[in-house]
């Protein structure tokens, strides 16, 4: 699967969240400092799972348009996947990040828009996958840990890599300590990724990704 260079910069975003939003400010951030046309993609709208959280505070006050599709609202998964997938359509994304989003898409999102949703996941895998990776690493003693960003496919956590960083464990850390050190690298690794994705394009072969 390939994509070119998106042929309007900058690249269309819609970012999922379920929690503080530190790495949707990140992307902000970035389209805000470098312009978005230089930067090479900008957020468009922002989606979460709950009401009430930083997350969408941070977009409101970037002025973004907002939605949050819960799974309780729903009577099964595939329906809340289908809405959550129309949603999203709805903002023409040329990417989708799923930023801290604490939801597994269904098979409708990845029909919809597989090879192009960009996953950030607090460990390096494919160790640690699941919604306790920090959490996971720690208790298994690991020395290094990281964190990794890859595209999302129908498994958890299991999709081709596009980029991963690593962080050092302290003797010192306890699980959020360690959490924290991980964030400051994955802001950075996940402003990188979606920017050279969207400015040169990208294709995935197989396992592998590649972005000239
Ligand atoms: C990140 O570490 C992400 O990998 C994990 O939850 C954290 C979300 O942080 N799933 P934030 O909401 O972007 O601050």
């Amino acid at each position: 699967m390939a994509s070119a260079p998106q042929e309007s910069l900058p690249a269309r975003l819609v970012v999922l969240v379920s929690g503080s939003g530190t790495n949707l400010q990140a992307l902000l951030d970035a389209q805000a400092a470098q312009g978005p046309a230089a930067y090479g993609a900008e957020v468009v709208a922002v989606g979460a799972d709950r009401d009430g959280i930083t997350g969408l505070e941070r977009a409101e006050r970037a002025g973004l348009p907002t939605f949050v599709r819960r799974l309780r609202d729903h009577p099964d998964r595939a329906s809340w996947d289908r809405a959550l997938t129309r949603d999203v359509a709805a903002h023409r994304p040329d990417l989708v990040v799923s930023a801290g989003f604490m939801k597994v898409v269904g098979a409708e999102f990845l029909a919809a828009f597989g090879g192009r949703i960009i996953n950030t996941h607090p460990a390096l895998l494919p160790s640690f996958p699941g919604a306790h990776g920090v959490r996971d690493a720690f208790a298994h003693g690991v020395k290094v840990t990281g964190c990794t960003v890859h595209f999302i496919d129908e498994g958890v956590d299991t999709g081709p890599i596009i980029a991963q960083g690593v962080v050092p464990v302290r003797e010192k850390d306890d699980e959020s300590a360690l959490h924290e050190r991980i964030k400051e690298v994955e802001r950075e690794l996940l402003v990188d990724a979606v920017g050279r994705l969207a400015r040169n394009g990208y294709r995935i072969e197989g396992r592998k990704v590649y972005i000239p």
